[in-house]
């Protein structure tokens, strides 16, 4: 066992049980992770759209804490003076000390305070720190694991941060700090066996162990209890990494996960069952006309199809107007993300299509970040094609207009058949010529590194989905995420999922998974997984999920082969659908929206101690159960699910109500 000799994880060592009657404006809220303003994956999207109802609720007292990385400061940070004077002096004596400690206002909704450490100009520290880590946890973390040698830094710096505020602390403070994922972990511990009186929560969003056995050939589900956990983390190099994470679930007063699949996954990897499920939640942004959505889709991807008369030039032989778009995108984790298994689903979703002599045309993009060199000739090529064709179609269209209006002013009918000359001609046939290409459309859109053993491109050399003219299924693999500065298709995120029109997320292996959340928020259907956060939340609150486009993929008690049959029936009904049937369900799914603001899911966090309430028991269609606590709420969110809700307390006393559970989570603990 890892854990520190000398730390004994059920005592409150160092912290005080805070009296219910505190002034609340003494209570500070610190929340800690890797991802703050510094984009890897989810972690980012759960701190940036809860910030501004966290902000709302703190108010001058929440302070997010994460790293300094110049890129993304320069562009999302306003570095201003820290404006609470304990943390001014806290911040001011660790930089005196020799560390580099940033204070400013991360420019996103909510405008939160950010603290952001650059944890490699405290590098001369790690040999030290290393030694205090295995001197006081026994975890040894070895020279070449660059993360690990961060997550070490951060976790002391981030200690060193919430120590040194509370000692510039006049009254005893009231300190809540919340730490996400392993990566931040090390905070937590550290401020327990330095009895540092703060109260701590960890939020796990994945195990690191889950998340590597699953990469391999292993019956995870099945076998979690029996996993000889330190033998698998140690055949995987990841001991260290795991000791830490662990450490951080079995030292906080708190322990949390966003899902009850990786709470069940926790309980046995990381030996503790969490306390609380918090599931994640987005900032739902309301349309005062219920069409806007609809119309943001049609801008969308019409902006979709231009990319696509610039990627196949010379190869446009199918119907742009009866082309699919389909989407799958994250983190480039092949098969835990369910690449592997939507790859074969489209090889079979081609053979159904040719078969059946469709005229539909699905055109499947990858959006999964890998190591590349920048964009590819051929596809940059294919945009400057396409634009030489607009710009010639142009100039031409100028000459005929200037030759008619010239005719028309001297009171005649032009003469149809002299409006093009000779130099038109010239023009449109030179363009034409550029359309020719010996080559079928790029796969790929980038130069890969490692092109030979790049997991998707290997799999389409394996299935033959290579773009010819006879494939009904294309496939585009952009591997970086979108950005709407990209020369190739510059469109944000968002823009892209509004154009398309199913997202397909087959996941193995997903705590949450907010990529079919944010899909439903925008009203596009998706397909998730019941082995993902996010599928069973939806199974739990929705009686039919599939007649809100909310596609469940049965992953859990089917094998691979059975599952891709499935995801292959989906998509190929949804293939066969006529545009108003996609229209009708896309209204349907946007209904879903309010379910996935934080406005309801935070009320899951913060009050898991309200008394369970009625639910009322008439005849609509769908119940909402919410985990642990059933809510009643004022106001139907949707004519669909029986929901109301009490009126929201106000900010100061939710917090109050916090503080309270804070407090009877420390008794609960001491009792035991
Ligand atoms: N994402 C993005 N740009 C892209 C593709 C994805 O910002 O081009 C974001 C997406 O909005 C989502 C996150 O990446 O919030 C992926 O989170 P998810 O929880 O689905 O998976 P994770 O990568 O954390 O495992
Ligand atoms: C939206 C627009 C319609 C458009 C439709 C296309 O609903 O408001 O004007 O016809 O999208 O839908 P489709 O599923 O074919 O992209
Ligand atoms: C992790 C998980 C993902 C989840 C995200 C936010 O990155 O892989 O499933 O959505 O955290 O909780």
């Amino acid at each position: 066992m890892p854990l520190a000799r000398s730390l004994s994880i059920t005592s409150l060592s160092g912290l005080e049980e805070w009296d219910e009657e505190f002034d609340l404006e003494d209570a500070v809220l610190f929340e800690i992770a890797w991802e703050v303003a510094n984009k890897v994956g989810g972690i980012y999207t759960v701190i940036q759209t809860k910030a501004r109802l966290t902000a709302e609720e703190w108010g001058e007292n929440y302070f997010l804490v994460g790293p300094y990385v110049e890129s993304n400061v320069r562009t999302q940070v306003e570095l201003i003076e820290p404006t609470n004077p304990a943390l001014k002096r806290a911040i001011d004596k660790m930089n005196s000390s020799g560390c580099k400690v940033y204070f400013g206002r991360w420019l996103i909704e909510g405008s939160p305070y950010v603290v952001l450490i650059d944890v490699a100009f405290t590098a001369w520290n790690l040999d030290k720190w290393k030694k205090e880590l295995w001197d006081n946890f026994s975890i040894g973390v070895p020279w070449f694991d660059r993360e690990a040698n961060d997550a070490v830094l951060f976790g002391f710096l981030t200690a060193w941060l919430l120590g040194e505020y509370a000692a510039q602390c006049e009254e005893p403070p009231h300190i809540l700090a919340h730490f996400h994922e392993w990566l931040a972990g090390l905070g937590l511990a550290l401020c327990r066996q330095r009895q540092l009186p703060v109260a701590t929560i960890f939020t796990t969003h994945a195990t690191l162990l889950g998340r590597y056995l699953c990469a391999g050939s292993v019956d995870f589900y099945n076998n979690l209890a029996d996993f000889n956990v330190d033998k698998e983390a140690g055949d995987r190099q990841i001991y260290h990494r795991y000791c830490l994470e662990r450490t951080a679930a079995r030292c906080a007063h708190v322990f949390t996960t966003v899902s009850q699949i990786t709470a069940v996954e926790a309980e046995h990897l990381l030996k503790r069952k969490p306390d609380i499920i918090t599931p994640n939640g987005l900032n739902v942004k309301k349309f005062s006309a219920m069409h806007e959505f609809q119309n943001l889709h049609a801008q969308s991807k019409n902006r979709i199809q231009e990319f696509i008369r610039g990627h196949f030039y010379g190869h446009l032989d199918f119907n742009l107007d009866k082309c699919l778009f389909l989407f799958i995108a994250g983190r480039y984790e092949f098969s835990n993300k369910g690449a592997d298994i939507f790859l074969e689903a489209l090889a079979r979703l081609n053979y159904l299509l040719r078969v059946n002599h469709s005229d539909v045309t699905v055109v499947a993009f990858f959006i999964m970040p890998a190591r590349t060199n920048n964009f590819n000739v051929e596809t940059l090529k294919g945009q400057a094609v396409r634009k030489q064709l607009w710009d010639t179609a142009h100039t031409v269209k100028e000459r005929f207009g200037k030759k008619l209006y010239e005719s028309l002013l001297v009171g005649q009918l032009p003469d149809v058949s002299k409006m093009l000359d000779k130099d038109d001609f010239t023009m449109m046939k030179r363009a034409i010529f550029a359309t020719q290409r010996q080559c079928q459309p790029p796969i790929c859109t980038h130069n890969m590194l490692e092109d030979s053993n790049d997991p998707i491109l290997t799999c389409i050399r394996r299935i033959g989905l290579f773009n010819s003219s006879a494939d009904r299924v294309k496939v585009i693999f952009h591997p970086e995420f979108l950005s709407s500065t990209s020369p190739l298709l510059p469109m944000d995120y968002e823009e892209f999922v509004r154009g398309c029109h199913l997202g397909v997320f087959p996941s193995y292996y997903e705590p949450w998974g907010y990529t079919p959340a944010e899909c439903t928020v925008m009203g596009i259907p998706s397909i998730s997984t019941n082995l993902s956060g996010f599928g069973c939340f939806m199974e739990e609150h929705i009686a039919d999920p599939s007649a809100y486009g909310i596609y469940i993929l049965d992953r859990r008690y089917r094998g691979v082969d059975e599952s891709c049959n499935q995801l292959t029936s989906y998509l190929f009904q949804f293939c066969q659908q006529s545009r108003r049937a996609r229209i009708i369900q896309r209204n349907r799914t946007e209904r879903l929206s309010d379910l996935l603001d934080w406005s309801i899911t935070y009320q899951l966090v913060t009050w898991p101690w309200l008394k369970p309430s009625r639910i009322p028991t008439s005849t609509n269609l769908m119940t909402l159960r919410l985990p642990k606590v059933s809510v009643t709420l004022d106001r139907p969110l949707c004519p669909h699910l029986r929901l109301c809700r009490a009126t929201p307390p106000p900010a100061k006393a939710r917090r109050k109500k916090t503080m309270t559970a804070m407090t009877k989570m420390q008794r609960q603990r001491k009792t035991a």
